[in-house]
């Protein structure tokens, strides 16, 4: 196992009426901004109920976040709260939001500098020396951003990474109710998103992580077990709470501490997002089939485990077995509605070298658990990844 350092301070409030809490949450003193996105929150009566929980706090709202989050709107945000002086910032929504809150919190903070270089720091962590509290109420389980410190911006048609010790939410109300009004769609993205997280910290390298790679797979045997069965009942409870804590797990360090992780999947899926406006988790299903069809040799031992213990395929060679386990993901994928082709997005072969020049624009031409996926294999993988 690798060295590492685990910290993760953020208190989670999980299961149904966890609303009522905020006002044990939050000190009674505080200004609070609440951030929200294009409208769902008000639509299905959740802003009016967090508001009624904030009792006699000076409230503030900004809405508007739209899906991968831009750095134009933040900056409206970050002029509010300055003006009305905000101490609090409650996100009530997505990843985009809870992004966008995280770097509303830390740009407000950097006094004297132009906060477009927050943008430039990638992986490491932004030099601030504190941020705004911020917390968040989840209503769409996909991210984990409700229990890390990382958040993805757009700026300028890039989407980039801005990490800070400082964003990890006070505090986090999971309430599996409050997605009972996602759409199919967002709800498969979901679950995706949250699968290929897992597999990121997963199908590397063997490093002895023996727990993690069994709560690695845990959560993805609880993926395939649930998915279809919280898409074709939304209100199923368990279904739906299953799969809020799976989101929140596979991304908040626990199964990545000690072990190599990939990220390839995501920062190529970035300018995919970015070039095309395809959604975040279907960016990640058209391109995971692909890499690891390319990437079978670097990566054969893991994905034999994950063959063996997540498909419970023990039949047939080594290759056999990865090209089955392989299979059954993009089946798993498209069974949950989702397309795993590039062709299925209308993205043509020609298009192919504009994503290539966006990846060494954004400098991602050393990715993998090893740094050796370079530019000429993601050629190969998004070729692959073009159609059936
Ligand atoms: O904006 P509203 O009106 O709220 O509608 C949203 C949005 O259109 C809707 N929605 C959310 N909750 C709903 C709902 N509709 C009905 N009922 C509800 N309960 O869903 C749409 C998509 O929302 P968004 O927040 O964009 O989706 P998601 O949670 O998938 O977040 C994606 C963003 O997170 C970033 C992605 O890059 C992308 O920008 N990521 C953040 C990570 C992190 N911080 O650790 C890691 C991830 O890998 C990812 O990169
Ligand atoms: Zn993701």
């Amino acid at each position: 196992m690798l060295n590492f350092d685990f910290y993760n301070p953020t208190q989670i409030v999980f299961g149904k009426d966890r609303l009522g809490e905020l006002d044990n949450l939050i000190p009674k003193e505080a200004r609070v901004l609440i951030l929200y996105g294009g409208g769902s929150i008000k639509k299905y009566g959740t802003l009016e109920k967090v508001k009624e929980n904030l009792k006699n706090r000076v409230v503030f709202e900004f809405g508007g976040i739209e899906p991968n989050p831009k750095f134009s709107t933040l900056m409206k945000a970050v002029d509010v709260v300055k003006s009305e002086d905000i101490n609090f910032l409650l996100a009530v929504g997505g990843g985009s939001v809870m992004d966008g809150t995280k770097f509303v919190a830390i740009a407000s903070k950097y006094i004297g500098q132009n906060p477009e270089k927050l943008l430039e720091y990638g992986f490491e962590n932004v030099p601030v020396d504190c941020a705004i509290p911020l917390a968040t109420i989840v209503t769409l389980p996909a991210t984990g951003s409700e229990m890390n410190n990382g958040a993805v911006i757009s700026h300028n048609g890039k989407k980039v990474p801005v990490f800070s010790s400082h964003t990890f939410p006070k505090f986090s109300i999971l309430d599996p109710e409050l997605t009972y009004s996602l759409p199919t769609t967002q709800v498969a993205n979901g679950i995706v998103d949250t699968f290929i997280h897992t597999v990121e910290q997963y199908v590397t390298f063997p490093a002895e992580g023996r727990f993690q790679d069994r709560t690695a797979e845990g959560i993805l045997l609880t993926l395939i077990e649930i998915g279809k069965k919280t898409i074709e009942n939304p209100t199923d409870y368990d279904s739906r709470a299953n799969l809020m804590w799976c989101a929140t797990m596979a991304l908040n360090g626990l199964i990545g501490a000690g072990v190599p992780q990939d990220w390839s999947t995501h920062m190529i899926g970035h300018d995919i997002t970015a070039l095309f406006g395809i959604d975040h988790a279907k960016s990640l299903a058209i391109l995971q089939p692909a890499i690891w069809e390319i990437r079978k040799e670097q990566k054969k031992l893991k994905l034999l485990q994950y063959a063996e213990r997540v498909w419970n395929i023990k039949e047939g060679s080594d290759d056999e077995k990865i090209t089955l386990a392989i299979l059954k993901t993009r089946e798993f994928f498209e069974s949950l509605g989702i397309k795993t082709y590039l062709s299925d997005y209308e993205i043509k072969e020609e298009q192919i070298e504009d994503i290539l020049k966006s990846l060494e624009l954004n400098k991602r031409t050393h990715l993998s658990e090893t740094g050796d996926l370079t530019l000429d294999i993601t050629r190969k993988i998004l070729k692959k990844a073009l159609k059936k």
